[in-house]
């Protein structure tokens, strides 16, 4: 990982890695009052929502302290494992993530979409330590407990359908999708599975197969599995002949590739994102979604939705596939689901998931207890919060700045998303042609100045907002503002 060009952290005095004293320069510059908060944030910050909540910035970014750090890492970690922000964080909660240094970013990230009941959320935290003072893991397969059970009654609650269901906990969203397509062949007896261009559904090696994108997912990782079949996404910028043209169209081309080249018959499964993250936070235009189901029930092919990204109250709804009233055969999730602990999902149909045979699923950790303590937390929370409400109510302060950001800057071709799952896609000015540059120049001064943003897309030139659900208006805006500086320093 690079530092920012032109920072003047190279020449600064650094300290002795992790020793997290107030660097030498940052103190000189701000005085014996900020290396008192500089203290204080750093020795004896916990997370959560008591954190104050402001941005505040007491070294360039990237500080002395991180940078000694991330020459430890190169030395440690292996290079494929990437960083957006050369910066370890120390404590984090509601909308701010603290660092080695003292700085406190404002976090529109999430951990890519992970802590949407905020970082150290309370009622996750208080769950797991409870549990974990219990026990830490027994194995469900071995010795069952009641947190398991409990997590799956939640699932077959919130996801959509009325319908009976059964859920398997797994670690990672790379393994559920996996599971996923494993019960669907099983269920069906059929092996092809359709997917969809600018997915993304992890790094296993099925998942590679399923994910479009080659750099840097894919590149030389290969063979990938077998029998994955690729159809357009409905992707409204750039669907051939535009937005009305992707309504009009998607659905049908769709399907016909799909008797053309795999054979209803054939499919075991389609499997799509109701709201692409990775790929670049497409949002397929209305009708596509329900028009896929349909064709799904009527040739007896299990829907998957991969909610992965868009789940758990992100896009405004508990689920995205919510938003058009679209009820999948099986909804794969993770990230926002335990608060930031490691868990994963697949929920569906109880005749599908009960077709595979006792002992076909299932995994050492999978739903291990501690995670799935922090679950419960994280589900109560968001219920309890009303966390859909306060991201529709993000995607009300955002979408609408974005939208008069882009008619300042040309550059922003798009404004797109739901609830607090938005993003701009960047090109150049009057054309479809991507511009990963500016994205990447935008993303670098937001991260100078204390924001941290994301960029995803295919071709590098989104920007994508993730912040947590329980961010504060003022940081929001402040958020908002930064960016709004950041483009006009093009
Ligand atoms: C839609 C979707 N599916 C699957 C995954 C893979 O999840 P994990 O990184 O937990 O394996 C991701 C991760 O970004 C995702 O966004």
């Amino acid at each position: 990982m690079q530092a920012f060009k032109g920072s003047p952290c190279a020449a600064s005095g650094a300290t002795r890695p992790g020793a997290r004293r107030v660097p030498s320069a940052a103190g000189q510059k701000t005085g014996l009052f900020s290396r008192y908060i500089v203290l204080i944030m750093t020795e004896f910050a916990v997370g959560g929502p008591g954190l104050p909540q402001q941005r505040r910035l007491v070294t360039e970014i990237p500080g002395p302290v991180s940078r000694e750090l991330m020459a430890r890492r190169s030395q440690a970690v292996a290079r494929g494992v990437s960083s957006t922000m050369p910066v370890f964080a120390t404590a984090a909660g509601g909308g701010v993530i603290v660092d080695a240094d003292g700085n406190s970013l404002i976090d529109f990230g999430s951990g890519i979409a992970v802590v949407s009941v905020g970082n150290a959320a309370p009622r996750v935290v208080a769950r797991a330590a409870e549990q974990a003072a219990r026990f830490t893991h027994t194995c469900f397969m071995v010795t069952p407990y009641e947190g398991y059970v409990a997590v799956c009654e939640e699932l077959a609650r919130r996801t959509p359908g009325d319908h009976e269901k059964r859920s398997a906990l797994f670690n990672s969203g790379a393994e559920a999708v996996e599971n996923a397509v494993k019960i669907a062949r099983y269920a069906t007896g059929r092996q092809a599975v359709v997917a969809f261009d600018h997915a993304y559904h992890g790094r296993t090696n099925l998942t590679m197969a399923l994910t479009a994108k080659n750099m840097p997912y894919k590149q030389g990782f290969g063979p990938f599995a077998g029998e994955i079949y690729r159809v357009p996404m409905a992707y409204p910028l750039r669907w051939p002949g535009g937005p009305d043209a992707c309504r009009s169209d998607a659905l049908r081309v769709v399907t016909e590739l799909i008797h053309t080249q795999a054979g209803e018959e054939n499919v075991a499964a389609v499997i799509i994102e109701p709201v692409q993250g990775e790929g670049g936070f497409i949002v397929p235009p209305p009708g596509f979604l329900p028009g896929l189901a349909e064709f799904c029930a009527r040739h007896g092919i299990v829907l998957i939705a991969d909610e992965i990204q868009s789940g758990f109250c992100r896009t405004g709804d508990w689920f995205a596939c919510d938003h058009e009233g679209v009820v999948p055969d099986m909804v794969t999730t993770a990230k926002g689901i335990a608060g930031g602990l490691p868990l994963a999902a697949v929920t569906g149909r109880a005749e599908i998931m009960d077709a595979v045979h006792p002992g076909g699923l299932g995994g050492t950790y999978g739903g291990n207890p501690v995670a799935c303590a922090a679950a419960l937390g994280a589900i109560e929370t968001m219920a309890s919060e009303d966390l859909a409400g306060r991201a529709r109510r993000i995607g009300e302060i955002m979408l609408p700045r974005l939208r008069k950001l882009a008619e300042k800057h040309p550059e922003i071709a798009d404004v797109r998303g739901r609830g607090a799952m938005v993003a701009v896609e960047l090109t150049v000015p009057g054309t479809l042609e991507p511009s990963p540059d500016v994205a990447a120049r935008v993303a670098r001064a937001c991260h100078r100045a204390g924001l941290v943003v994301l960029t995803c897309g295919t071709f590098y030139n989104v920007l994508r907002f993730l912040p947590p659900l329980v961010i504060g208006e003022d940081l929001l805006e402040e958020g908002l503002s930064i960016l709004e500086d950041a483009f006009s320093t093009l």
